[in-house]
């Protein structure tokens, strides 16, 4: 197996700063209930908080629909936020929309929670892939139909430590 460097950490860094500063400006200083994914999008969650600067309760939401590089069609919920969402703004934050499974389901089960608002935010997108489609409102980098490790995102767990995006292949 190889990885190699498809989307570098300073090209990441740059684009999280771009996106926490439209972020400022469209909440113009309200709170954000910003929602991280898990596992996947810890570290763009990490950065991207630090980089705004709007004032953001923070919270995290555990499903499943992967197991090794193809997706299951299903969706598991593991963990579940423990705020009420209910009145106010949310915030989405996904490592990748693949298919577009996962969070459109998540966006249907938090719009019926009654938020304020509902925006998503997601580092990667294959448009390539798409079979549920979601509007991302603040989106890093859309990528080919490859599949990607590294900053949080996992092949069977592993990886998610690199600061970089990388392109795995088996060979
Ligand atoms: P979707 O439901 O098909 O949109 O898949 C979303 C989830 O699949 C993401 O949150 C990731 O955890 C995982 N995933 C999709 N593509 C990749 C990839 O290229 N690398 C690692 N994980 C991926």
């Amino acid at each position: 197996m190889s990885v190699s460097t498809y989307i570098s950490a300073e090209k990441i860094q740059a684009r999280v700063e771009e996106i926490a500063r439209i972020i400022d400006m469209d909440y113009n200083g309200e709170e954000v209930v910003v929602i991280g994914v898990l596992n996947g999008s810890f570290m763009f969650v990490a950065d991207l908080i630090r980089a705004m600067e709007t004032p953001v309760f923070l919270d995290f939401i555990a499903v499943s629909s992967y197991e090794g590089t193809e997706s299951t069609g299903e969706l598991k919920m593991l963990k579940d936020v423990k705020v009420n969402v209910e009145g106010k703004h949310v915030l989405l934050v996904e490592d990748i929309v693949d298919t577009g499974l996962t969070i459109s389901k998540l966006k249907t089960l938090m719009e019926g929670r009654s938020p304020k608002s509902l925006k998503l935010a997601s580092l990667l997108h294959k448009p390539a892939r798409t079979e549920h489609k979601v509007d991302i409102d603040y989106l890093g980098f859309e990528i080919e139909d490859k599949f990607v490790i590294g900053y949080g995102l996992d092949f069977n767990g592993l990886y998610r430590e690199l600061p970089y995006i990388g392109e795995y292949s088996a060979s």
